[in-house]
């Protein structure tokens, strides 16, 4: 925690609303001379460096950053820590990846040593591209979660995270049962939830492995445990969504599962809904249901185009998520690239402001934390990163030509990456230097 005042001098772009709602113009504050205030973990002055200067005590320290620009640290909707291990594992659409790949990974997380080497590395890997919060996938193994809580809190970081549960259609070695999987969830939630900045999510993985009766324990926890998440997948291949209709031939949708259990509140987070209808969007955005969007998984895997602006019309929150190991980037900067070619595919434009509102303001208001991070208003848990426009030989020489704000961060988007994050500042704390003096945790 950042006992004193400290101030830092860059250019300062934050995401002060969705663009939907106020136009473009209104939806982004930026200071090409600005100065940030930080104390106690909180973001205290943000303004012009002049304006800033006029108020601030001699005493503060500034730190100056040529060639730089600070924004809010990114927010991932949805990805999996323990599947850091088979990124990128070759040639499967969903349902086989998952046997093949996913399972076998997976198993290796009842060994507590191994779960947190890659908690640990996990977090590294986040911190060196610029998130700073995500909602997190752990195993079946409840010792997963304590570790991967255990690392979180070391690094004082805001997480949400949760035990899987899975009672059928899933390898033995990998099942729980409605009562061992409620039971553990609970433990769980009582040891962590809340505690310092984190926070659990009931994590059934998907319809398909959960009986009715373990669905019936998710609606329980959700009514004992109200302010606790709940994420799961949701229509993410054609195969899948068949499957489910199968599973449940009284349900009339993949969605309706999941309704008829209770699990759809204002901290529900769906991965993908690439393939829903217009009235599983509507029930969605009746119960305030946030959809995490994962483009490069979803060309990963082949799963299908996901429809922003179906979203946008029925008024469903979303967030960005890369969904790692489906994923193939922690980078949130190249899942935005990966999100403009999904709507270059559909003869739609994704807009960079767009895109800076769904990588932090949006994730946080998908994740019901928008009073506590997602840009850096006065108040603000002071998350940020500091990006270099002048990352790479290409990006400084593409960057030339860069007229305006605009197309800065469009090539900053479609170009950058972990080379491109300085410095990560967690609670107002460095977490992460790209020059190596590197202040996270070593396993
Ligand atoms: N559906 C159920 N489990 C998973 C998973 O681990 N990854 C993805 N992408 N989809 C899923
Ligand atoms: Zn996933």
């Amino acid at each position: 925690m950042t006992a004193q005042r400290k101030a830092y001098r860059s250019a300062i772009l934050h995401s002060v609303a969705d663009p939907k709602d106020v136009g473009l113009e209104d939806s982004y504050q930026y200071f090409e001379d600005g100065i940030m205030v930080v104390e106690d973990g909180h973001i205290v002055d943000i303004g012009n460096a002049d304006d800033v200067l006029a108020r601030l005590p001699q005493s503060v320290a500034i730190e100056t950053f040529e060639n730089k620009l600070i924004t809010s640290g990114f927010i991932d909707t949805h990805i999996h820590y323990p599947q850091t291990g088979m990124i990128a594992s070759y040639g499967e659409q969903l349902l086989d990846w998952l046997e093949n790949y996913t399972f076998p990974e997976e198993l290796r997380f009842k060994n507590p040593i191994y779960a947190q080497q890659v908690a640990s590395l996990f977090l590294n890997e986040l911190a060196s591209n610029g998130t700073t919060t995500a909602l997190v996938f752990g195993t079946v193994h409840k010792e997963s979660v304590d570790v991967f809580f255990q690392e979180a809190e070391k690094r004082n970081l805001r997480m949400i995270a949760g035990k899987v549960l899975m009672d059928r259609n899933a390898p033995d070695y990998l099942t729980d049962t409605p009562e061992s999987g409620y039971e553990e969830s609970k433990a769980l939630i009582e040891r962590w939830h809340n505690r310092g900045r984190l926070l659990y999510a009931v994590t059934p993985r998907f319809a398909p492995t959960s009986t009715d009766e373990q669905l019936a324990t998710v609606g329980k926890l959700l009514k004992e445990y109200p302010d606790v998440y709940m994420h799961t997948h949701l229509s993410e291949n054609k195969k899948e969504i068949e499957w489910v209709l199968e599973l449940f031939p009284e349900r009339e949708s993949y969605l309706d599962v999941y309704d008829h259990f209770g699990l759809l509140h204002d901290r529900s987070v769906f991965a993908h809904g690439i393939h829903l209808s217009d009235c599983e969007c509507q029930r969605l955005s009746d119960t305030g249901s946030a959809i995490a969007f994962c483009p490069t998984s979803n060309l990963f895997l082949g799963s299908g185009l996901f429809n922003l602006p179906k979203m946008e019309k029925f008024k469903v929150n979303v967030g960005m998520g890369t969904d790692v190991g489906a994923g193939t980037s922690f980078s949130i900067l190249q899942t935005m690239s990966e999100a403009y070619k999904i709507m270059q595919l559909q003869q739609e434009k994704l807009h960079p402001l767009k895109s800076l509102f769904l990588a932090t303001l949006g994730g946080a208001r998908a994740l019901r934390l928008d009073d506590k991070i997602g840009n850096l208003a006065i108040g603000k848990e002071a998350d940020f990163v500091v990006l270099d426009l002048h990352a790479t030989q290409l990006m400084r020489f593409r960057m030339k030509q860069a007229k305006t704000l605009e197309e800065k961060l469009f090539v900053l988007m479609s170009l950058g990456d972990d080379r491109t994050v300085c410095q990560t500042y967690i609670f107002g704390d460095k977490a992460y230097d790209i020059a190596g003096n590197d202040n996270a945790q070593d396993n």
